[in-house]
């Protein structure tokens, strides 16, 4: 009784204590539209509900979508005892374990994320710049000229050999292959379009309780186990750059070293998070490049003159309008106050990549690619967000970056590339990224 009489005045002037206003469906017909068609939903949303709003997803509860730069602000340097980013990721844990950066929250985080920063740290990736350089220029001189040719594959093979000669530092042909071989296979599941309705439907515990999974994942492990184990035994490993190596030499801040178990969740997770990803804005740079003939051209010229600046342009405009990974999510462990709202313990708030990009006021003709408009505004900490922000950002943003960087540069070298058809491709949703719908398809001459 006595609680009754206390609160009712106070609502008065409290913010909504309630989540945003959202479509009208049952849950399971949001999720079934959520699989394949996010970036339509989050369109009609926006138009419909305005900056921030609910969409209500099976296995992964209460989204509230937030499409406002401020708001966006306030996620992202939020305190993360309150913004949990492992929980809202815990979908990949069947397959990443439970020790992944991307699964954990707090101080098991802030643990990890010591351990794997330094090896990331933006000069070091100057030194794979010549095993990057080669494995792009090999690839590239592969492919057949002159006839349509689907290059996110290829970017694929060239972004998985780049991790497995840098993260996984793996050097000898015959290993090469056969763990090529093993993690393709694997990969696969977890590019594959049809996994992710079961997945946000069943919750992660039960698929990965299927017997293909397990068999994947069971000769994955094999092999990075066994990588382990030669590393920590090989006696010295000066000379070596790769990040595996680092990883054995690094130790937790009590002084004890990681775990076989913590290496290899950390390992995959690299894998996970920056191959697909990055193959991925590499096919679509290629895309938009192709259909943008007179970029295309300043590009290569630039690029024949030993000037980054164009380039660097391009990337950040490709990751601009396409951006692989379409939303981040947060899961609130207490209530907050977000636009208007105080949004209760439970719900995950999601900054929309999608829609902060293609605000007009921002970014005048969202949906015309113009690298022009990154040269003399470096893109902003809240109002460019590929790869999220505050104490999750990509950990692999500038490793990514100097990536793409190299293989364009090998590419528009090599070959000229034309578009097979006219008309931009669409956008099409796999498992976690957005990627061109006919996988970015070429004519090279
Ligand atoms: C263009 C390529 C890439 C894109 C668009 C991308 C995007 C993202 C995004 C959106 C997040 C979540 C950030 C957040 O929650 O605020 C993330 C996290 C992460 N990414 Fe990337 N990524 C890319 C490449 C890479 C690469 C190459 C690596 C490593 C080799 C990598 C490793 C990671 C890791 C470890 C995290 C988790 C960080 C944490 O939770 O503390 N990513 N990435």
């Amino acid at each position: 009784m006595e609680a009754a009489t206390t609160t009712a005045p106070q609502a008065v002037t409290r913010p909504r204590r309630r989540v945003p206003p959202g479509p009208p469906l049952p849950r399971a017909v949001q999720t079934a539209i959520w699989s394949r068609q996010a970036r339509r939903m989050l369109f009609s949303c926006h138009e419909r509900y305005g900056d921030v709003f609910t969409l209500k997803v099976a296995y992964e509860g209460t989204w509230v979508m937030l499409a406002d730069p401020d708001a966006v602000k306030q996620v992202f340097t939020g305190d993360p005892r309150v913004f949990h980013a492992g929980e809202g990721n815990q979908i990949l844990a069947p397959v990443l374990g439970r020790n992944s950066i991307l699964v954990l929250d707090e101080k098991p985080h802030i643990s990890q994320r010591r351990l794997l920063l330094p090896p990331f740290h933006g000069e070091r990736m100057q030194g794979y710049e010549k095993t990057m350089s080669e494995i792009a220029a090999e690839e590239i001189e592969r492919w057949p000229t002159g006839t349509p040719y689907q290059l996110r594959p290829r970017m694929q093979a060239i972004t998985l050999d780049i991790i497995l000669r840098t993260v996984f530092g793996i050097r000898e042909a015959e290993k090469l292959v056969e763990l090529r071989d093993a993690l393709r296979d694997f990969l696969d599941l977890t590019t594959n379009p049809r996994l992710l309705l079961p997945l946000l439907l069943v919750g992660p515990g039960r698929v990965r309780k299927l017997g293909s999974f397990r068999r994947r994942i069971d000769r994955v492990d094999r092999l990075i186990y066994r990588e382990i184990a030669e590393r920590r035994w090989a006696g010295s490993l000066a000379g070596r750059d790769d990040i595996l190596s680092m990883l054995v030499g690094a130790t937790h801040e009590d002084g004890s070293a990681m775990s076989d178990e913590e290496m290899r969740d950390e390992l995959l997770t690299l894998l996970v998070a920056g191959h697909e990803t990055t193959a991925t804005s590499l096919a679509w740079a290629v895309e938009r490049l192709s259909r943008h003939p007179e970029k295309l051209d300043r590009l290569r010229d630039e690029v024949a003159a030993g000037a980054d600046e164009y380039l660097t342009a391009t990337i950040q405009e490709t990751l601009r309008l396409r951006p692989v990974i379409s939303i981040v999510i947060r899961r609130l462990t207490e209530p907050v106050e977000i636009g208007g709202y105080e949004l209760p313990a439970g719900v995950s708030v999601t900054p929309s990549v999608y829609l902060v990009h293609r605000n007009p006021e921002i970014y005048p003709e969202p949906e015309a690619f113009r690298p022009e408009r990154f040269l003399d505004n470096p893109p902003g900490t809240y109002t460019w967000i590929p790869f999220g922000g505050g104490v999750r950002r990509c950990l692999g943003a500038s490793f990514a970056q100097f990536e793409m960087a190299v293989v364009l540069k090998e590419l528009v070298k090599r070959r000229e590339i034309r578009p097979v058809k006219q008309e931009s491709e669409r956008v099409f949703r796999r498992a976690i990224t957005e990627t061109p719908r006919h996988n970015a398809e070429v004519i090279l001459r």
